[in-house]
């Protein structure tokens, strides 16, 4: 099993974007998190992360030919990508959502995903940890499709 874990903008700056909110850990220590948890799975994982919008699309794209299913953080295009929403029902595949923070407890305008009424699911306000619950929620379905 192949899956796409994609990352939208501005969250190659964890670490030090926002510690409040996001925590400490840095994207490449997620990334590390989620390569061994893969490896404990036997399932293969690319990694993406793009600051503009065109490439999450080109990813997502891509990806239809190559795995079997995508988490995505979409970061703040969560909100406002009607092309992210699109290409996600395009690509056909199952695909989680995941947030670092519990975006209700933001504001309002992080209230409203255009994405995730077009995924299986979302998970969020658990940190880096969300993207393990996503990959083992979206291992489960894959599995169950196959
Ligand atoms: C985020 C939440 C978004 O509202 C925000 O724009 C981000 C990160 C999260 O992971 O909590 O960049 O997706």
């Amino acid at each position: 099993m192949k899956i796409l874990v994609a990352n939208g903008p501005n969250l190659n700056l964890l670490g030090i974007r926002e510690p409040a909110v996001y925590g400490s850990e840095t994207l490449q220590a997620i990334q590390s998190m989620i390569n061994e948890f893969a490896a404990e799975q036997s399932i293969e994982i690319t990694h993406f992360q793009s600051n503009v919008e065109g490439e999450l699309v080109n990813a997502i794209g891509a990806a239809k030919a190559d795995v079997d299913g995508i988490v995505i953080n979409p970061a703040a295009f969560t909100h406002t990508s009607v092309a992210l929403r699109d290409a996600i029902v395009a690509c056909g595949l199952p695909v989680v959502e995941v947030h670092i923070s519990n975006t209700h407890q933001r504001e309002g305008f992080r209230h409203t995903s255009l994405t995730a009424p077009v995924c299986v699911g979302q998970i969020m306000g658990f940190g880096g940890y969300g993207y393990i619950l996503a990959l083992q929620a979206l291992i489960k379905r894959v599995k169950q499709k196959t």
